[in-house]
């Protein structure tokens, strides 16, 4: 009785990577030898970051900056620079997305990495966004928003998130906390029915203190590279 559907899932799953492999490959499209690169996290920021390392093999240099740990240390030991300041604008940053909205805003850091992508997102030229079709919404909010707090009473500036929100969670519970690079902690909000102003809930959530940064990312993407079954769609920013 499971088999069939335990077999389904692993078929769907086994699609949904063949899909972000499809958008991490048309993205190395987009890299030039010499340029200085945002190097995302998550499934499919790291199949575009092994092409990369391929290319690399192949002779392409360049330098990056690296929005988690995880990521950097993937590529300092394929050999490439990466850098942890910056004076200059990064040439093209390259992330994955949780939720896309039909205006190219974004949810992001499922993964827990959300505040240093937006930082390097923010220092990018060109912000490209790889993804499957499956991240598509009409509207932000479908999943959940994480946030990033200051470990330092969370539980004060939880209450004032949740006067925003549906529901709020601790990543990873009381007993483990997630813990993000930075050696913060996470809280996940759900809104039901989603965000039908994400700048206004993107201000708001900025606003309150212990807050240092949240997975709204509204009007940073240049564009994105979406991958279906019927191929990768270059989503711009109008
Ligand atoms: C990491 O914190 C996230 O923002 C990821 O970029 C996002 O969760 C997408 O991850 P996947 O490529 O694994 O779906």
């Amino acid at each position: 009785m499971w088999r069939p559907a335990f077999e389904r899932c692993v078929r769907l799953l086994a699609e949904r990577d063949q899909l972000k492999e499809a958008a991490a490959e048309r993205a190395l499209q987009y890299v030039e030898s010499g340029m200085l690169l945002g190097l995302g996290s998550g499934t499919t920021s790291r199949l575009f970051i092994e092409g990369l390392i391929r290319r690399a093999e192949q002779g392409l240099r360049v330098t990056a900056v690296c929005t988690s740990l995880e990521s950097a240390r993937m590529a300092r030991e394929a050999g490439i620079e990466v850098v942890e300041d910056l004076d200059r604008a990064v040439d093209l940053a390259i992330d994955g997305a949780d939720e896309i909205d039909p205006s190219l805003n974004l949810v992001k850091g499922h993964g827990g990495a959300l505040f240093r992508e937006k930082l390097v997102a923010l220092a990018a030229r060109r912000f490209l966004v790889i993804a499957d079709d499956s991240k598509l919404v009409p509207r932000l909010g479908q999943t959940y928003v994480p946030v990033e707090v200051l470990p330092f009473l969370w539980r004060r500036t939880g209450d004032r998130l949740l006067a925003l929100a549906d529901r709020l969670e601790l990543r990873g519970g009381e007993r483990e906390p997630f813990r993000t690079d930075n050696g913060n902690l996470i809280l996940d909000l759900t809104f039901h029915g989603g965000l039908p102003e994400p700048e206004r809930t993107a201000a708001q959530v900025k606003s309150i203190s212990g807050v240092l940064e949240h997975g709204l990312f509204i009007g940073i993407a240049s564009a994105c590279l979406v991958a279906a079954p019927e191929g990768v769609r270059v989503l711009e920013k109008t």
